[in-house]
């Protein structure tokens, strides 16, 4: 048997991860790329690896200078970009500062005021899609409702939906290993033009503040020189595209799943109170976010089936996300739905550590509503012709299914 690889230009790779995950899991858990960096599928790997403080997130000033053409040119055309680091690239003490002023807006307490508001906008869908015997997923639900939500929170007109939809699926392709220096242009072009979008509107938002969370970052920008004009703009790109990019695919990856296993969707249906946990295990199952990386600041040892391996500092290593969630040693029966799994929540969906995904409540309470509506008023829903999937890795998700009532 060939020995297994992290091939992610190979679109069977691509099309479904999991079964090569599970070959580099039982071959190869502390597998060395053809250009060095190593790829992590065990699940107690990949957690201590995000939780430890012996990595760094700021790949561009941490990881080795690559050797391969492509990178290199993707690397200084990283280098070349405007504006400031999101939270997500940055260390501390930098990514303690602004993680610290964003935080109170995104804990449990404050997403759960948006209940009501998120089931009015799922049942205003539901209720359209009832009439018509159907309705596309993406288009009519997946996309809109975290879209609006998230419009709302930062107090966004939602005229030019169409544009930021393009602008967020353009600024992602940058995230994917196998983006091309073509992508990068799109991704560098859909922020030129996201990026003045949101200064007007900051601008704007500056001389007539309201209760919304742009005015609360507007106003700490205000305060001193706490979060920097560049800082907000950077933070308010990600949240706008982590805030609907992935919660999109969990909608979307949440239905296509229960699809595929109807008596977890009948299970779901006789036991509304399962919700909170069905979600974690969508989440577990087959999770929007498939990969992250990480760079170690010292020399850390994992032990592969051979013997230890020591990683020098430098090295970028690869966690992936959704081979932990598959981990038999941690998930009984992996590759089966259980919405009532008791460990559900110990997946690995929105990372762990310091960037334990800021926006997680938020988006599980909008797969709740969004996903729990559909499994009480629809329990036969069925799928009508093909389900496409975007050809993406770091970001998976369902593309199109057009479902029937
Ligand atoms: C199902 C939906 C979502 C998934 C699967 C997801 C996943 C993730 C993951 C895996 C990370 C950590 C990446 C890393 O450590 O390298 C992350 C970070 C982050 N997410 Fe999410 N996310 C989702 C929804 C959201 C939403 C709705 C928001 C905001 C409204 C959001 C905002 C953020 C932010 C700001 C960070 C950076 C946190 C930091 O670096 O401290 N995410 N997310």
């Amino acid at each position: 048997m060939n020995k297994p690889v992290f091939n992610p230009f190979n679109p069977v790779f691509r099309a479904n991860p999991y079964p090569f995950y599970e070959a580099l899991r039982e071959q190869d858990p502390v597998h060395t790329t053809e250009l060095g960096g190593i790829v992590l599928t065990r699940y107690e790997d990949v957690s201590s690896t995000l939780r430890s403080n012996d990595f760094s997130r700021d790949i561009e000033a941490t990881a080795n200078e690559p050797t391969d053409p492509l990178w290199i040119a993707k690397r200084e055309r990283r280098k070349g970009r405007e504006g400031a680091k999101t939270i997500l690239n940055l260390d501390p003490p930098d990514h303690t500062r602004l993680r610290r002023l964003v935080s109170k807006a995104f804990t449990p307490t404050s997403i759960d005021r948006l209940r009501p508001r998120i089931q009015q906008l799922v049942d205003d869908v539901l209720d359209q899609a009832a009439k018509n015997g159907g309705m596309e997923l993406v288009d009519k639900m997946a996309f809109p409702i975290p879209f609006q939500v998230i419009s709302d929170l930062l107090a966004m007109p939602t005229d030019r939906s169409d544009e930021l939809r393009e602008w967020g699926q353009l600024i992602t392709l940058s995230l994917e290993p196998t983006s091309t220096l073509e992508d990068l242009d799109r991704t560098d072009g859909a922020l030129n033009e996201m990026i003045p979008y949101l200064f007007t509107i900051i601008e704007d938002r500056r001389a007539h503040p309201g209760d919304d969370l742009l005015s609360a970052l507007i106003a700490v920008e205000d305060e001193g020189d706490n979060l920097g004009l560049d800082e907000l703009i950077s933070f308010v790109v990600l949240l706008y595209i982590a805030g609907h990019e992935t919660t999109v695919n969990l909608i979307g990856n949440s239905i296509n799943a229960l699809l595929r296993f109807p008596d977890q969707l009948s299970l779901w249906h006789n036991n509304p109170s399962i919700a909170n946990r069905a979600v974690d295990e969508l989440l577990r199952f087959d999770g929007p976010v498939q990969q992250t990386v990480r760079v170690p600041i010292v020399p850390v040892t994992y032990q592969s089936l051979h013997g230890p391996i020591t990683v020098q500092p430098g090295t970028i290593v690869t966690t992936l996300l959704g081979a932990g969630n598959h981990d038999p040693a941690m998930f009984a029966d992996p590759h089966t739905l259980k919405l009532d799994r008791a460990n559900s929540n110990r997946h690995l969906a929105f990372a762990g550590g310091i960037h334990y995904c800021l926006g997680a409540s938020l988006a599980k309470l909008e797969a709740e509503i969004a996903v729990g509506t559909m499994v009480k008023r629809f329990p036969n829903m069925k799928a009508v012709g093909d389900i496409t999937w975007r050809d993406r890795l770091t970001i998976r998700g369902v593309d199109h299914l057009q479902l029937e009532f």
